[in-house]
């Protein structure tokens, strides 16, 4: 199985299945002097974590993060501080529970990636979903850790902004809020609402989709280039990689098509700084493929989860047409682990392209 790589300066790949001993990355371009603790990197994991509430899979894991290479240890024995050289991230896998599995060894999961992975390969680990599980996506949150830290300044945040047929208040957005609640939601008020609904759906056996948003800032400008390694269209790549992914909106996305040109243009002033200063940010941030200065800011949309307890028309792989009901734990809605891994794939994108402009212009 090839491209398991993703950057070109600030380069991740991710190995590891759902099942195996373990998963992990290996970042290669880091540069080096950039410090960090394992602690860090551990509490966005944190954040992405199985089994923190009724509303994702149960699955315990407590993805431990160990530092293999790539880096040495400062006088305080704690912080660790880059070489240059690859940095390997290993998180080992400690509650597999195969068995769950052995039902589909032979059977495809309608929504899921089992057909596909047979038809491509001829062979497939079905333990666990093997590769097409989010598990892999534990490594990539490990490497955003270290990616936030490349550019200066740099501030990544993420949140949920609808689940289903829900969908937050804006004038209510409070980002102190994302960090309190089960679903990483900026609106408290939406909380209870979100609580009620997923609740009705867990319960029925069920599954939902959701939209998450993902907002960067202290982006400088000059971040990106024109024609195709644009800023916008390496984002909408990267969070288009993640498991159950299906649309990815850059500002104000498939909106901006209903809006007029005054309406959408953000207007241009000078800011008392001396930079200018955009009225608006319809634009998310990039123009002609380029940051300009204003917040980045993308959202996508995640699908409901395909596992689900209620019986759905599939075959298996020998064509015989079946039922397919999924055992195991799954998420009724994985689009809440969703966000710090969507958060994670915007920092790797902006350390990538914040060393291109550095290796190009020279400039910072
Ligand atoms: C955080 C996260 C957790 C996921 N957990 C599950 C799960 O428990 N069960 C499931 O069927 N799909 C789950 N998925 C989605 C599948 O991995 C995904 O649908 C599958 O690989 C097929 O790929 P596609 O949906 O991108 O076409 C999860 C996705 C994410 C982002």
């Amino acid at each position: 199985m090839s491209h398991n790589t993703f950057g070109h300066l600030f380069r991740v790949t991710t190995w590891g299945e759902s099942h195996g001993i373990a998963l992990g990355c290996v970042i290669d371009g880091c540069p080096p002097n950039i410090r960090f603790s394992e602690m860090e990197i551990q509490s966005f994991l944190d954040k992405r974590r199985p089994g923190q509430s009724r509303f994702v899979t149960q699955r315990r894991e407590p993805d431990q993060v160990r530092v293999l290479s790539g880096v040495i240890l400062d006088d305080d024995q704690e912080t660790m501080i880059t070489t240059g050289t690859p940095i390997s991230l290993m998180i080992e896998n400690v509650d597999q529970r195969s068995k769950d599995y052995s039902d589909i060894a032979r059977r495809y999961r309608p929504g899921h990636a089992d057909y596909t992975y047979d038809a491509k390969y001829g062979i497939r680990d079905f333990r666990g979903g093997g590769r097409s599980s989010a598990r892999e996506t534990a490594a990539r949150v490990a490497a955003g850790a270290i990616a936030r830290k490349v550019m200066p300044d740099l501030s990544v945040r993420g949140a949920l902004v609808s689940m289903g047929i829900k969908s937050v208040d804006r004038d209510r957005w409070n980002w102190g809020e994302v960090d309190k609640n089960d679903f990483f939601c900026p609106d408290a008020e939406s909380v209870p609402v979100f609580t009620e609904y997923l609740d009705g759906v867990r319960k029925a056996g069920s599954s939902v989709g959701a939209v998450i948003e993902i907002v960067a800032e202290g982006v400088p400008a000059g971040l990106g280039a024109p024609i195709y390694a644009k800023l916008d269209q390496d984002i909408a790549s990267n969070l288009m990689s993640i498991n159950a992914v299906k649309g990815v909106e850059i500002g104000n996305g498939f909106e901006a098509a209903r809006l007029t040109g005054e309406a959408n243009a953000d207007e241009m002033r000078m800011g008392n700084d001396g930079s200018p200063l955009f009225l608006s940010n319809h634009a998310g941030g990039v123009l002609g493929g380029i940051s300009n200065g204003a917040p980045v800011v993308a959202r996508f949309a995640v699908k409901p989860t395909s596992s689900i307890l209620n019986p759905r028309k599939s075959i298996d792989a020998d064509g015989n047409e079946i039922d397919v009901v999924t055992k195991g734990r799954h998420d009724p809605c994985v689009g809440i682990r969703a966000v710090p891994i969507g958060e994670a794939m915007m920092a790797c994108t902006l350390a990538d392209h914040y060393l291109r402009h550095r290796g190009q212009t020279g400039r910072v």
